[in-house]
C-alpha cells in the first residue's frame, strides 16, 4: 500500500461545537505520530472543488481545542456531485467530483478525513466509491447518525438546551406561565429528550412520538390543580401532532436535505393559549445550540475521534467512520452510519425513565 504522507481534512454540513478539537487532534496526531503533512480544505467540499485550502501545522491548530465553530469554515449546500453556481443571475449545477479528485491528486493528498454528519458522509461515500481514500468522523448536534453511540457536538447542544430550561423555569414560576422551548434535532428527538430530562421539563415532544394537544393541556391542568401554576414544555423542531405534519420553516434548494424545520413552538403556544387561556411564551433556541465552546465531554470525544481517524487512515481502513461503541472507539463502514437516521426508540429505556417520572410525551 502507498505510504500516507499527506492528509487532507474538511468540515462539512452544519457546524457544531468540537469541530476545531477534531481538526487539532487530526493535525497533531498526523504530525507527531506519523510525521505526515496536513492540509485543510475550506468551506467543506466546496474547498475541494475550488482548490481552496490552508496548510495545517502545529502552530495553526494551537489553542483551538476549546473554541467553537471551525477554523476551516463549513457549508451544508455544496455537494460536488451536484455543484451549484450562479452564472448570469441563473443557478447552474454540474458534477464537479472529478475536478475535486483531480485537485486532491495535484496536491498530493493521499487520504482525506471528512468530519461531517449524514449529508457530508453521503458525499464522502460517493467519493470513496470513486476511489478516494477517506475516513469519516461523526459530527452533528442532532446525534442522528447510526453506527455510533454519540456524535460530537450533541452533548454541548444538550448542555445549552438544559441550561435554557433552567432559566425558563424561574421566570415561568414567577409569572405562572407555560414556557415552551423549541430545540433543534431535525427528524430525531435526541436533544429534546435529553435536555427535557436533564432540565426537568413537564412535557417533552419528539418526532418519534406524535402528540395530541388534549393530553398536553390535561398535563398543564393537572399541575395547576396541584398548585403548580406553571409548566415547561420542550419541543423538538420536528415534533408532529398526531395525524399532522412537521412545521417547515423554509427550503434551502442546494442542500442535501433542503427542508429546514422550525415554528412548531409558536404554533403550539397559540393553540395552548386558545384552549386553556394560560399565558404561554416561546423561546426558539436555534443556532445557539451550534455555536460557542464545546463542553469538556465533546472536547475529549472530538480528540479521541480525531486521533482515531488518523490511525484508521494509517491502517488503511478507508470507507470507514470512527465511532463510539460503549467505552471504545472503533471503526464502522460509512454505509452503516448513513443507511438510516438514528431515532429515539419510543419504547426505549430513556423514554421509559421520563414517563416513570411523570413527564408527558403528549400521547396519553
Ligand atoms: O443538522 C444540524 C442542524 O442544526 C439541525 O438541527 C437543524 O435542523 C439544521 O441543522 C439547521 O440548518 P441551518 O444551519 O441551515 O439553518
Amino acid at each position: 500500500m502507498k505510504e500516507i504522507k499527506k492528509i487532507g481534512v474538511l468540515t462539512g454540513g452544519g457546524d457544531c461545537p468540537g469541530l476545531n478539537a477534531v481538526i487539532r487532534a487530526v493535525t497533531k496526531a498526523a504530525i507527531i505520530e506519523y510525521g505526515c503533512e496536513v492540509i485543510g480544505f475550506q468551506d467543506g467540499f466546496k474547498g475541494m472543488v475550488e482548490n481552496s485550502y490552508m496548510p495545517l501545522d502545529l502552530k495553526a491548530v494551537s489553542g483551538i481545542g476549546h473554541t467553537g465553530g471551525t477554523i476551516l469554515g463549513s457549508s451544508n449546500r455544496d455537494d460536488p456531485f451536484n455543484f451549484h453556481r450562479i452564472v448570469n443571475g441563473q443557478t447552474e449545477s454540474s458534477d464537479e467530483s472529478d475536478r475535486a479528485i483531480a485537485n486532491l491528486n495535484n496536491l498530493g493528498v493521499d487520504a482525506l478525513i471528512v468530519i461531517g454528519g449524514d449529508g457530508s458522509l453521503h458525499i464522502a461515500d460517493h467519493f470513496y466509491r470513486k476511489g478516494v481514500k477517506l475516513v469519516g468522523v461523526p459530527k452533528t448536534i442532532d446525534n442522528d447518525l447510526m453506527a455510533t453511540d454519540v456524535t460530537f457536538g450533541f452533548n454541548t447542544a444538550v448542555n445549552t438546551a438544559s441550561e435554557a430550561l433552567d432559566r425558563l423555569h424561574t421566570t415561568a414560576e414567577s409569572h405562572h406561565r407555560v414556557m415552551i422551548l423549541e430545540v433543534m434535532g431535525r427528524y430525531a428527538g435526541w436533544i429534546s429528550l435529553h435536555a427535557g430530562i436533564s432540565g426537568g421539563a413537564d412535557v417533552i415532544l419528539i418526532p418519534e412520538i406524535p402528540f395530541n394537544l388534549e393530553y398536553i393541556i390535561n398535563k398543564i391542568h393537572q399541575r395547576y390543580e396541584q398548585n403548580k401554576k406553571f409548566s415547561i414544555i420542550v419541543v423538538a423542531e420536528g415534533a408532529i401532532p398526531a395525524g399532522g405534519e412537521m412545521v417547515v420553516q423554509k427550503l434551502v434548494p442546494n442542500s442535501h436535505d433542503p427542508v429546514r424545520l422550525g415554528g412548531v413552538g409558536n404554533k403550539l403556544a397559540q393553540e395552548i393559549e386558545d384552549i386553556s387561556a394560560i399565558e404561554t411564551r416561546v423561546t426558539v433556541l436555534g443556532h445557539l445550540q451550534r455555536g460557542g465552546m464545546p463542553i469538556p465531554y465533546d472536547r475529549i470525544i472530538s480528540s479521541r475521534y480525531g486521533v482515531a481517524a488518523v490511525h484508521a487512515v494509517m491502517d488503511g481502513k478507508f470507507g470507514s467512520m470512527v465511532s463510539l461503541r460503549g467505552a471504545n472507539i472503533e471503526t464502522v463502514p460509512i454505509v452503516e452510519a448513513i443507511k438510516d437516521l438514528k431515532k429515539v426508540d419510543p419504547e426505549g429505556e430513556l423514554v421509559g425513565t421520563a414517563r416513570a417520572m411523570g413527564i408527558s410525551f403528549g400521547d396519553r
